[in-house]
């Protein structure tokens, strides 16, 4: 991601936000859970006459509703397994019949109880308990895990497809309703053992600044496309950078020293739509750069399609949005760590730490009133817990002195994003001037966390370093995504 260090003290946030400039925010996910609820409700009942396909084992059977994949399981799964586990999906088996889906019974009620499925990293902890929910939270409710218990204890039985409950549609994660598409230029072919991140620059053809409210990107090859993270660049320096392919090496951001994050994508998300009224500013004449990672399977593959819908606003918008980037600090919101040897506060996590923590504060006075709509978190490798808190000396119209506006206790670099509350703008966190941004990242920088030893071994390494800021895969960061809403009048 870009990398806004050089923001400089003071004024810094709106520095920040203003070379963060007119972006359009990431992603969100569209509809989702409607269906689960009711869904258990008519299953239990339709389960009644297929008693007689499993034979419970204990004593208290009698009171025990039998729970089938037909009748229980499967509506659950279209929605909110299938998407990524089918067969044409990123996931490594399928999850869309009961014959590809039985012999996982038990690993997915594990993975499901573990947090880890479905990937979604945002999570409510004793340090962070964020007013909203998330926009198409995809985890699972109560009931829908206690049914997959019941499931896996009963010996995950079919049930009578004669009699299956209705299925769901699935989340919809095609912006049916975009007006531009820009598309990679040229195939590339994905080889070898190495992940590749690969920077694709290209013209949408804007001829006039035009106002984006929705982005979706979608994988060419869901085999090999891990994640996309795509920029507008208004000054179009990413054209010169090119290779005759269209594309240039990239890790942490960009490349290029001016660009705005639109959209942070990773597999299975529905499309990012900016909250009403709300749009972002993309200049004549601007590039997109869609940084893509690619991860190898193991045989030969080829993307020739990944690419980017934007649904243009036809109006001007009563807000400006875009996705701010704030973190990074080597100055005076940097916060002193346990680990500075120096004196001073060093943003440096030493070889073989296991638990080192960088904290960073941005007090931001010169800013417009804004409203918090999107929230995600950035790091690399090192990084395994990321937390974003918003503090408010003096807090006015109700709202907290501090709150938790994120947090990713298992942080993946794999599965980063951003995620919008489930709430309308005139309720969800205002910024005003004089509050401030806290940004505490947990770094894991020993043989102990698995995500080191794979980057040490690409590149040839034997032992942890000592990392730092940087864009390279083993450097650090510690970036908080902010998507915000400004009044047009106070945006100029
Ligand atoms: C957004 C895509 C996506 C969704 C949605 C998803 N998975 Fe996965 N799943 C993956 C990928 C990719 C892997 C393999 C790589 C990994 O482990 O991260 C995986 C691995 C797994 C594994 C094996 C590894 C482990 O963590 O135990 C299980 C079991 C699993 N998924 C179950 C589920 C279940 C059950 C659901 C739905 C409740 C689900 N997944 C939803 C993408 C997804």
């Amino acid at each position: 991601m870009h990398s806004p260090k050089m923001c400089g003290p003071a004024a810094v946030l709106l520095a920040c936000v203003t070379t963060i400039g007119c972006s359009d925010p990431g992603p969100g996910l569209a509809s989702a859970s409607e269906t689960a609820d009711a869904s258990t409700d008519t299953t239990t009942a339709g389960t009644a006459g297929t008693a007689g396909t499993d034979a419970p084992t204990t004593t208290d059977a009698a009171e025990a509703e039998p729970v089938t994949w037909h009748q229980d399981i499967a509506p659950i799964f279209v929605q909110k397994c299938s998407g990524c586990h089918s067969d044409a999906g990123i996931a490594p088996f399928s999850l869309a019949s009961y014959e590809t889906a039985q012999p996982f019974a038990t690993a997915a009620l594990d993975a499901v109880e573990r947090g880890t499925m479905p990937p979604f990293l945002a999570d409510e902890t004793d340090d962070c308990q964020p007013r909203f929910g998330w926009q198409d939270d995809p985890r699972l409710s109560d009931d829908e895990l206690e049914l997959l218990r019941a499931w896996v204890d009963q010996g995950a039985p079919e049930g009578d497809p004669a009699t299956a409950a209705p299925l769901p549609e699935p989340p919809e994660v095609e912006l049916t309703d975009a007006d531009v598409r820009v598309q990679i230029p040229t195939p590339v072919s994905i080889d070898g053992d190495k992940d590749l991140f690969l920077c694709f620059s290209v013209d949408p053809g804007f001829e006039d600044d035009t106002w984006i409210d929705a982005v979706q990107i979608s994988a060419g090859n869901p085999q090999v496309v891990h994640h996309v993270l795509a920029y507008v660049d208004e000054s179009g320096a990413s054209a010169d950078k090119v290779n005759e392919d269209g594309y240039y090496p990239c890790f942490g951001g960009p490349g290029i020293n001016t660009a705005n994050l639109i959209a942070a994508w990773a597999p299975g998300m529905t499309p990012f739509e900016m909250p009403p009224k709300v749009a972002s500013r993309v200049v004549a004449g601007s590039r997109i750069v869609m940084q893509v990672h690619y991860h190898p399977t193991g045989k030969p593959e080829l993307d020739s399609a990944t690419s980017l819908d934007l649904r243009i606003h036809d109006t001007v918008p009563e807000y400006v949005g875009m996705l701010a980037l704030i973190g990074n600090s080597e100055g005076p919101q940097l916060l002193p760590s346990e680990h500075d040897d120096n004196g001073y506060p060093e943003f440096r996590i030493p070889a073989g730490v296991e638990n080192h923590v960088e904290q960073m504060l941005f007090k931001l006075n010169d800013v417009p009133p804004l409203r918090v709509f999107a929230v995600g978190t950035h790091m690399h490798y090192v990084g395994t817990d990321m937390l974003i808190g918003l503090q408010r000396p003096s807090p006015d119209d109700g709202e907290p002195a501090s709150e938790c506006l994120l947090q990713t206790p298992g942080w993946d670099f794999n599965w980063q994003r951003t995620y919008s509350y489930d709430a309308p703008l005139d309720a969800v966190p205002r910024f005003d001037a004089g509050d401030a941004l806290y940004l505490r990242c947990t770094y894991n920088n020993s043989m102990s966390n698995p995500f080191v030893v794979q980057a040490l071994a690409e590149q040839g390494l034997g032992a942890p370093k000592d990392v730092r800021l940087g864009e390279e895969t083993l450097d650090e960061m510690c970036l908080a995504v902010v998507g915000i809403a400004i009044a047009l009048k106070d945006a100029i």
